[in-house]
């Protein structure tokens, strides 16, 4: 064979397919490593941000429960609720993820239920424990049912309490928020304040105990007198 002529095309092939074969598998690979490099970047996008908004959260920075200085809107949480029951819901706001339980003793409690590690959601767990427990499938947190406290995991903080009350007629209320590691009586005197004086007195609200700006807002308040 002259160095000019071409080798035959195999048995089903067309003159020039090896090249044409060759050509195809070039583009192919070139566009599948592009592909890949988008998709690493987008991976890489998308866990970024995802990982900003958890230290976050985590940190205090970003919106969580607790954060409004006011008394928010009651919102009713479920028309009765029995021993063992947890019901999900929003607290205060929209986005606000929530928590409510009724333990086995008849205590109801309340919490948000946004993970104070890296934000994902809280659920409940009956079958752990008297009380159960709350627990982040994300890391393994787990939070005690009654307390909030973190029992186990990264969480750094207890999750933040919501205040529920229960009307005579059995229904469930959520009516104002704690601020994670935020002692009862100081939420509730902090966000009463702004609006129910007499009931941020009557629960023994400020003055007194450390300083802070909600409690130097009640300070100022007229003294009114405690409905009958
Ligand atoms: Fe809850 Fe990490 S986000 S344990």
């Amino acid at each position: 064979m002259s160095v000019t002529e071409q080798p035959a095309p195999a048995p089903g092939r067309e003159p020039g397919g090896d090249a044409a074969a060759d050509r195809l598998r070039d583009r192919i690979s070139a566009d599948s490593l592009t592909t890949r490099r988008d998709y690493l970047r987008i991976v890489a996008t998308v866990s970024g941000g995802l990982a900003i908004g958890g230290v976050g959260v985590a940190a205090g920075i970003l919106h969580r429960h607790g954060d409004s200085e006011t008394l928010p809107e009651a919102k009713k949480v479920a028309d009765v609720m029995a021993p063992g029951e947890s019901v999900a819901f929003r607290f205060p706001g929209d986005e606000d993820r929530a928590l409510a339980v009724r333990l086995t003793d008849g205590s109801l409690v309340g919490y948000s239920a946004v993970c104070t590690h890296l934000a994902c959601a809280v659920l409940w767990r009956e079958d752990r424990g008297p009380d159960g427990e709350l627990y982040c499938p994300c890391h393994e947190g787990v939070f005690d049912a009654r307390t909030g406290e973190v029992t186990a995991g990264p969480p750094p903080r207890p999750l933040p309490r919501i205040f529920l009350t229960e009307q005579a007629d059995g229904s469930v209320w959520a009516i104002a928020t704690a601020r994670s590691g935020e002692q009862a009586k100081d939420a509730l005197c902090r966000q009463f304040g702004d609006s129910r004086r007499g009931a941020a007195q009557r629960l023994g609200g400020p003055p007194g105990g450390p300083a802070t700006e909600s409690r130097r807002t009640l300070e100022t308040y007229s003294p009114q007198p405690a409905p009958p």
